[in-house]
């Protein structure tokens, strides 16, 4: 059976502080750890939407959440919340961004440069854009740019350089290619952390769902979010600041909630965790 063991579970619902009757949306329902444990809280009569843009992820939730009648389960991505509801309808909002643990257990999805698999990294599988499409075609330029950007890689041009050399002579298929062809292997994981954002367009999508989340949180309303990496967590931190200074938002966090050791020693995929969360006025 696959699992994944939800991260901070309980300073997440501290802050998020679920109570019944509630309506809060889960962006990133993955196999429904957080989300049991908000609906066990809102639940006879509160609501929680879910959404994730992996339908198989969605599947999997759906089976452990059935027990809730009080569920609405759609597979979306996040960057389109402020189509999918209304306006000041919400208590709270949860995003606990990138993998879930069967991504990086199933090498048939190619999220891991550990296992053998395609250079998919694709968490919607019906979007078109794959690690291999990016590159196979995407300009030299680019792809410095983006393992540069998203991988934090000072030398971002020779690898782009090396890997528009190896794609002349033959074309990237599966992920043993690329960890074949870079050298430094400690920069395998940032490598494979700027493919998988170029792909799924994660921090513009973390952007615009940060934007609506004010205009569909009820005043009063909470939003956490668990980031991974440097680049989201920025993004978070310098959201809830301009909006603390424009007086929308009230931050929770002073400073990011981390697991602790005992966490990490039973969850080792929690340690570069960091929770932020932010109350609406
Ligand atoms: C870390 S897991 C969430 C785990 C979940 N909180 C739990 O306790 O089981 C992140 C999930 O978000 C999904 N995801 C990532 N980016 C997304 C996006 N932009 N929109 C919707 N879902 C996304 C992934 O497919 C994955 O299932």
């Amino acid at each position: 059976m696959e699992s994944h063991a939800s991260v901070l579970p309980i300073e997440t619902l501290e802050l998020l502080g679920p109570k019944k009757g509630e309506v809060f949306i889960d962006g990133t329902l993955g196999l429904g750890g957080h989300a049991r444990l908000i609906l066990e809280k809102i639940s006879p009569r509160g609501k929680l939407i879910g959404l994730d843009a992996d339908e198989r992820n969605l599947e999997i939730a759906r089976e452990n959440l059935k027990s809730f009648p009080n569920i609405e389960l759609r597979h979306a991505n996040f960057r389109d919340l402020e189509k999918l509801v209304e306006p000041n309808s919400v208590d709270g909002i949860l995003l606990d961004l990138g993998l879930s643990s069967p991504h990086l257990d199933d090498a048939s999805r190619g999220f891991s440069f550990q296992n053998e698999g395609p250079l998919d990294f694709r968490f919607d599988q019906n979007q078109e854009l794959t690690a291999a499409i990016i590159l196979n075609s995407f300009p030299e330029n680019e792809i410095a740019l983006i393992l540069r950007e998203f991988g934090e890689i000072g030398i971002s041009k020779k690898l782009a350089r090396q890997i528009c050399r190896r794609r002349w002579k033959k074309k990237f298929a599966r992920t043993n290619e690329l960890v074949e062809l870079i050298e430094a292997k400690r920069l395998l994981p940032q490598v494979f952390q700027a493919l998988r954002i170029a792909v799924n367009d994660e921090l513009t999508a973390l952007e615009r769902a940060l934007n609506s989340a004010p205009k569909l949180l009820k005043s009063g309303g909470r939003i956490a979010v668990i980031s991974f990496h440097s680049l989201e967590d920025r993004i978070v931190k310098n959201f809830f600041r301009e909006q603390k200074k424009s007086g929308t938002l009230e931050v929770l966090t002073k400073k990011p909630v981390i697991p602790s050791p005992e966490e990490i020693k039973n969850n080792p995929r929690a340690r570069s965790a960091k929770l932020r969360a932010a109350l609406k006025k």
